[in-house]
């Protein structure tokens, strides 16, 4: 049976992430240098975006750019920023028609004002969108993040603002680049590394992870179907028992 109709739509993961990795060995696998695999890696964006929104999935945050990749050669950084610009000039007309509403998460402000501008151009335009939202984490990490949410509740602990002897989960939370977005409920990683790479250290918590070989300017719809399919089989537990879980 095609793996589309066997979704069960009830069951659909509110929030999946993704780590989009492997344009480099794609590319390489071909003789082709690394930046052609990050070109190719957008037809799979595209795809991914589309199903997610077409599945009615409420959120999907996809890993483009990490704080570590800053230490990568500058001639595949500014590949990169290229990319973005230029995907963002062509596909935001696709994010308008297909009600979608781009958000970004991490240290926005190092990235190159040409980027900034046309993020912030698009992020804008797309605010009124109800259906997806689609989170692009850039110039991310969680380390990054977590110092960053220390740091200001200090400062908001000082200034009084804050009381310290009563810091819950759910007042750091507001300190994190990710407030107001849930969990994710199904991380994918694609290109076989069995790794997190800094990626949302305190919002993986309780996400169920996948993990899969395909690199990914080669993941397409049937790789994501077969993801969520995989989820839908889990019996998510929060550190219950199997029998309370099925009780409810
Ligand atoms: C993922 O692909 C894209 C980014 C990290 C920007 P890579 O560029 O990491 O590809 P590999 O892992 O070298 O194959
Ligand atoms: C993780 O991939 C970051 C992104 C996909 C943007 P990397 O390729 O940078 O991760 P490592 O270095 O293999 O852990
Ligand atoms: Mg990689």
């Amino acid at each position: 049976m095609q793996l589309r109709k066997q979704i069960i739509i009830s069951k659909l993961p509110s929030h999946v992430a993704i780590i989009m990795d492997g344009n480099g060995r794609w590319a390489r696998q071909r003789g082709l240098d690394r930046v052609f695999g990050h070109q190719q890696g957008v037809t799979a964006l595209r795809e991914v975006i589309e199903t997610a929104a077409e599945l009615g999935i409420k959120y999907l945050t996809l890993y483009a750019f990490s704080t570590e990749n800053w230490g990568r050669p500058d001639e595949e950084i500014s590949a990169l920023m290229g990319i973005m610009v230029q995907s963002l000039n062509k596909e935001t007309d696709t994010l308008l028609k297909n009600n979608i509403r781009l958000l970004t998460i991490g240290d926005v402000d190092r990235l190159a004002v040409d980027v900034k501008e046309r993020l912030a151009e698009t992020i804008q335009v797309t605010s009124v969108n109800t259906g997806l939202n689609l989170v692009v984490a850039l110039s991310y990490s969680s380390r990054w993040e977590i110092t960053e949410a220390a740091r200001r509740i200090s400062i908001d602990v000082i200034k009084g603002n804050l009381n310290q002897d009563s810091i819950h989960e759910e007042d750091f939370e507001k300190y994190l680049t990710t407030y107001g977005i849930p969990d994710p409920e199904l991380l994918i990683r694609t290109s076989g590394e069995l790794r997190i790479s800094n990626f949302l250290l305190w919002q993986l918590a309780y996400t169920e992870l996948y993990f899969t070989d395909t690199l990914w300017p080669d993941f397409g719809k049937d790789d994501f179907y077969s993801a969520i399919l995989d989820f839908q089989k889990r019996e998510r537990r929060f550190g219950k028992t199997s029998e309370q879980v099925l009780e409810k």
